[in-house]
């Protein structure tokens, strides 16, 4: 079996640009690895992703927005990292599970464990073996996204919201001490890479 790591954090992390420098390295070094991202990461996620991200559609349910998550999941880890993870690869995936425990669990007050169960029901076992969750504050976050200009559905959801979401970073962080990895993200990029690559290297 294979290696799952996720990468996880509020917006505006640089979990994104750090996943890639972490997957050049991982290549180089010889390992067999694959890069993904949540939503998305196969034709089905990825409409799906462009179904619930898009700031047309106001009118979206939380449950439905959860269980929208929950399904563009549970394509991807039946189409992609479960095979991976039987061909041995090591999978890189930008946001898993933790992410809708977070943002839909705690931010959009779903619940938690509520969300978890829809999740647990998509996954099956499939849970990453490593997460890094890279620490910054939303609002250090959202002005580096703020940079870019257009901001989607969810980025466009409200500075309460963002706190509500870090807050349950810090939750999930301290629930899962063994699984989850606190990477300070407020650092230069170069410091953020080189901590995520000093982690893993720990780990596999
Ligand atoms: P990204 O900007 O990191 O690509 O993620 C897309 C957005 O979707 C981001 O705002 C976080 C959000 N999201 C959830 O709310 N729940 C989830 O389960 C996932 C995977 C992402």
């Amino acid at each position: 079996m294979g290696y799952f790591i996720s990468f996880e954090g509020p917006e505006g992390s640089g979990k994104s640009t750090v996943i890639k420098e972490v997957y050049d390295y991982l290549t180089q070094e010889g390992y067999d690895v694959i890069m993904t991202r949540e939503p998305g990461g196969i034709r089905i996620a990825e409409e799906i992703r462009n179904l619930i991200l898009n700031p047309d559609h106001q009118e979206m349910d939380d449950r439905t927005e959860a269980l929208l998550y929950a399904a563009s999941r549970r394509q991807h880890v039946v189409e992609k990292i479960q095979p991976a993870l039987k061909a041995n690869k090591i999978v890189l995936c930008d946001r898993f599970i933790d992410s809708s425990l977070a943002y839909q669990g705690y931010g959009r007050d779903i619940g938690i464990d509520e969300v978890y169960q829809i999740n647990t029901f998509a996954i099956e076992n499939c849970m990453p073996n490593l997460t890094l969750f890279f620490d910054v504050h939303p609002e250090i976050g959202m002005e580096r996204i703020g940079q870019r200009g257009f901001k989607d559905r969810l980025e466009q959801a409200g500075d309460t919201f963002h706190e509500r979401v870090y807050e349950a970073y810090h939750q999930l962080w301290q629930e899962n001490p063994q699984r989850i990895q606190r990477i300070d993200a407020e650092v230069s990029l170069e410091e953020v890479i080189a901590s995520s690559i000093k982690k893993i290297k720990e780990y596999i």
